[in-house]
């Protein structure tokens, strides 16, 4: 719990780790963090959590009762790492810590830009920078990450599985809206809205005719409309024709990692899981990496790049923008982990970040 008796002009981060590289590339994230706001006028106070699958095969502790009210008494904003181990079967503690927090804390946008930094970081052939430059709006509250649903005759040759696919008018105009309003206060003039209405003619056809309805307030707005096939095809055939793509919760999961490699993989990819104006949780997009944790390898570039859509969220823009310009620098001179073409270890590589920043905050 934080102490009642800090400056005034303090931000009070909870810090998540969560399980494998989670642990490693939040540790970079909050010495980077520390080392970008030591000398500005806010200070961040960080309380740790060990939230995770080390404490639920301990003592069966997954999203403790009253962390929400206290997340939203106590804290400005959430850091968190990833979470997901082959020890825990199904996953149960990831559920409920992460998909939990999404739901409880209302958290319905998850913000998920992809930025090339460097031209050579691209996988797709004659592509620049300027060409990879979109954000992902993906729906975090609802559809089928809802968790309804259910078996019958399980284990049996006859078994039914049902998963339930939730869209509420108000869960799909708040994101929707969101992102004609992202894009306005961003002078982008695209919004791309992708669902599979010609095949989900329930639920999807919702979002269809939101669309259609709302599109209209925002004149100054580009807008179209894609089926998800087809917009995955684009993203890889031309991602430059996108802004702002606003999606389901499953569609967005999966664009996100799609965009993610466009511009050199999950290493640098950052999210923000946000409900404007209250306390909101920002992590990397990847998980927890069980093939390479432990081996001081993971990329810490996507935790830093979240903890600066973080600072962001809280109104820091100057130490936001020093983070982003620390992780640009290190891309153009490979002062980076294997993954993007560096060959500095996890900690070796938040070294550096923490120095250019030390030099320049
Ligand atoms: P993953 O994102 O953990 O890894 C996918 C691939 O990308 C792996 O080859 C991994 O080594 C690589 N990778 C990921 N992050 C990297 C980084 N920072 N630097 C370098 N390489 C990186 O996805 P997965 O393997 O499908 O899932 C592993 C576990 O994480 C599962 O339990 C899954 O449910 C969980 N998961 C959690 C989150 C989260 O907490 N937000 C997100 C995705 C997956
Ligand atoms: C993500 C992850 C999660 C999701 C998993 C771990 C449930 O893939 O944050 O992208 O599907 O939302
Ligand atoms: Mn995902």
């Amino acid at each position: 719990m934080p102490e009642p008796e800090l400056p005034q002009k303090s931000k009070r981060i909870a810090v998540i780790p969560g399980d494998g590289i989670g642990v490693e590339v939040t540790r970079e994230a909050v010495r980077i963090l520390r080392a970008a706001t030591s000398k500005s006028a806010t200070q961040l106070h960080f309380t740790d959590f060990d939230w995770g699958a080390d404490r639920y095969l301990r003592d069966g502790t997954s999203l403790p009762g009253g962390a929400v009210e206290m997340f939203r008494r106590d804290f400005d904003a959430i850091l968190f790492g990833a979470v997901g181990d082959p020890r825990v079967p199904g996953n149960q503690h990831a559920a409920d810590i992460l998909l939990g927090l999404r739901s409880k804390l209302d958290l319905y946008v998850n913000l998920r830009p992809v930025e090339l930094l460097d031209d050579a970081l691209t996988p797709l052939r004659d592509r620049a920078a300027k060409d990879v430059r979109f954000t992902v709006v993906r729906e975090n509250t609802e559809g089928l990450y809802v968790g309804t649903g259910g078996h019958f005759q399980r284990g049996t040759p006859h078994e039914v599985a049902i998963q339930e696919d939730v869209n509420t008018r108000r869960g799909v105009e708040r994101i929707q809206r969101y992102a004609f309003e992202f894009a306005r206060a961003r002078n982008l003039r695209r919004v791309c809205m992708s669902d599979k209405s010609n095949a989900l003619t329930f639920g999807h056809e919702l979002w269809l005719r939101i669309f259609k309805e709302i599109r209209g307030d925002y004149p100054d707005i580009e807008s179209r409309h894609l089926y998800v096939d087809a917009l995955a095809m684009e993203l890889v055939r031309d991602p430059s024709q996108f802004d702002v793509i606003v999606t389901c919760n499953l569609f967005g999961d999966i664009l996100s990692d799609l965009g993610s490699q466009l511009a050199g993989g999950l290493g640098l990819a950052p999210s923000g899981n946000i409900h404007p104006g209250q306390v909101s949780l920002f992590e990397p997009v990847h998980g927890s990496a069980p093939n390479i944790a432990g081996k001081n390898i993971a990329n810490p570039a996507g935790s830093v790049l979240s903890s600066a859509l973080m600072l962001d969220h809280l109104g820091l823009h100057a130490p936001a923008n020093l983070l982003r310009e620390a992780v640009r620098a290190s891309v153009k001179e490979k002062k980076t982990t294997r993954d993007i073409g560096g060959n500095l270890g996890t900690k070796e590589a938040g070294d550096w970040l923490v120095e250019y920043i030390a030099a320049r905050a």
